[in-house]
């Protein structure tokens, strides 16, 4: 006797079980799942980031048809060198620098998710891809968004990109159209912009909830792998609101790209978060213009350019961004205060950090200076992790609080301590030449270090070793 036909089945029983099944709790940044409610996700630690959805009832990809009994083929497990090993198929960008990063061009049935803040620049580069694949390398791409319509489009198209080709665009919503336009036209490059607005009828979840990003992502993926396309999905990273974030797709896809820059200047900063095809540590630099975005190939250049001659408080200095080298400029600013708790302000540099060097100079130097406000500022809107920048903070903070400028052909760079001492950094070697790339005669930098280069032939640049801080102080006060 089946339930539903007993006299007995408690209606209400029924329905409390219905209600189990047929919604879950989802956080919202990294997608982990519970049947209850829960103010911390125990997955990434975030505080109250949890949705209800409902439970996708049939899954495009997970389950195979249990009412057809059909299953998918079985495969055979095979030894290593029994693997057929062709070398993939790259498709060149257009961008040198978006090359490298993914890690020598688009592979060839790879899913890419690009991940950004909104109004970064995005939907502007993967245009200007699209063009490119286009337009030299003559493939077939199509340009699915969700967001803009065919007119704001084209607008934006007119204005950035000379379109020849065959590039088509689409505005639509729904995954299964997509999917079946896509095996019709079968173009070699997608791009979906974004995934947050997409839907699949096989989850009753609103667009942009947990369950319809992942879906749809999970029947792009297949179709990406079984028709060898290569897709791009752009994902927006949300501080808030109803909207997965892109993390919940990490997992899945190939690769994962971000995309940063503060939105009030003009340079972004793209850098792999993941790649299954090459290395996460590359970044690529571009600059929005008026006319789309454009790659910087010397971005330590752009970084120095429009720097002050002959003021205090500027200092050149040397970060690691990935295996590449950038100069950038460090300002300081030591002012008299008007309060008796001294303001500190950062960009670009740790708080905390400032603030142990700051105690470190008024302690190993006997300077007065922590009375005092004090602004420090990494130009070009950087942001730098790595210690390898106290020693030039260091001399910048001491340049504006004696009024002493430095000169502007030094580099400065180097770790310190708590006792005031120069320490070592990573790869010297590459600051060192970045630094006479661009022509600087001097540098700063840790004694370990320059024992190493004494031997060299360096043409034209002097190095100066410096073993604490007063070494330093000695060498502005020259
Ligand atoms: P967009 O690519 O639409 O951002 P996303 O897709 O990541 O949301 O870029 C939007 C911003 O870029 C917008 O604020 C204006 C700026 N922009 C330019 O400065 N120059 C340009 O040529 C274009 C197309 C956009
Ligand atoms: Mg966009």
């Amino acid at each position: 006797m089946s339930i539903t036909g007993s006299a007995g089945a408690d209606p209400i029983f029924i329905g409390i079980i219905m209600a189990k099944i047929t919604s879950k709790f989802y956080c919202k940044e990294c997608g982990y799942e519970s049947a209850k409610w829960l103010g911390q996700c125990p997955g990434c630690r975030a505080w109250n980031s949890f949705v209800e959805e409902p439970v996708a009832s049939t899954s495009g990809t997970r389950s195979f048809s249990k009412s057809s009994g059909i299953r998918p083929a079985r495969q055979k497990p095979v030894r290593i060198d029994e693997i057929a090993l062709q070398k993939e198929d790259r498709l060149p960008t257009g961008f040198k620098e978006l090359d490298r990063v993914l890690g020598g061009g688009i592979v060839v049935g790879s899913l890419v998710l690009l991940g950004g803040d909104p109004g970064i620049g995005k939907s502007t580069l993967l245009l200007e891809v699209s063009r490119n694949l286009a337009a030299d390398a003559q493939k077939k791409v199509l340009y699915v968004s969700g967001e803009e319509s065919l007119k704001q489009i084209k607008m934006r198209a007119e204005r950035i990109v000379n379109i020849s080709g065959d590039l088509k665009f689409m505005t639509e919503t729904n995954i299964e159209n997509i999917v079946a336009t896509i095996q019709e036209e079968q173009p070699d490059f997608v791009v979906i912009d974004s995934i947050q607005t997409m839907y699949t009828e096989t989850v009753t979840a609103a667009p942009g909830s947990v369950s319809q990003v992942r879906e749809s992502s999970a029947q792009l993926l297949r179709l990406a792998k079984e028709n060898g396309i290569a897709v791009f999905i752009v994902g927006h990273v949300t501080k808030d609101g109803n909207v997965a974030g892109p993390k919940i797709l990490e997992h899945m896809v190939d690769v994962v790209l971000y995309f940063e820059g503060e939105s009030s200047g003009s340079l972004r900063i793209m850098h792999g978060q993941k790649n299954r095809f090459g290395s996460t540590n590359e970044i690529a630099v571009f600059e929005m213009e008026g006319s789309g975005l454009h790659e910087v190939l010397n971005p330590s250049e752009l970084l120095l350019s429009g720097r002050p001659v002959g003021a205090s408080g500027s200092v050149v200095s040397c970060g690691m961004e990935g295996t590449r080298p950038l100069l950038m400029e460090i300002q300081g600013l030591v002012v008299q205060s008007a309060f008796n708790l001294p303001r500190r302000t950062t960009n670009g540099i740790d708080y905390n950090r400032l603030n142990m060097l700051i105690a470190i100079i008024e302690r190993r130097l006997n300077l007065e200076i922590g009375k005092y406000d004090a602004y420090v500022n990494i130009t070009g809107g950087l942001r730098i992790a790595e210690p390898s920048m106290d020693l030039a903070i260091i001399m910048s903070l001491i340049s504006s609080y004696m009024n002493i400028e430095i000169s502007d052909d030094i580099m400065i760079f180097g770790e310190v301590g708590l006792s005031g001492e120069v320490r070592a950094v990573s790869n010297a070697e590459q600051r060192i030449e970045e630094a006479i790339r661009l022509g600087f005669n001097k540098i700063v930098m840790p004694a370990y270090h320059a024992k190493k280069f004494n031997d060299r032939n360096l043409k034209d640049c002097e190095l100066i070793p410096v073993r604490n801080i007063r070494d330093a102080l000695q060498i502005m006060k020259k």
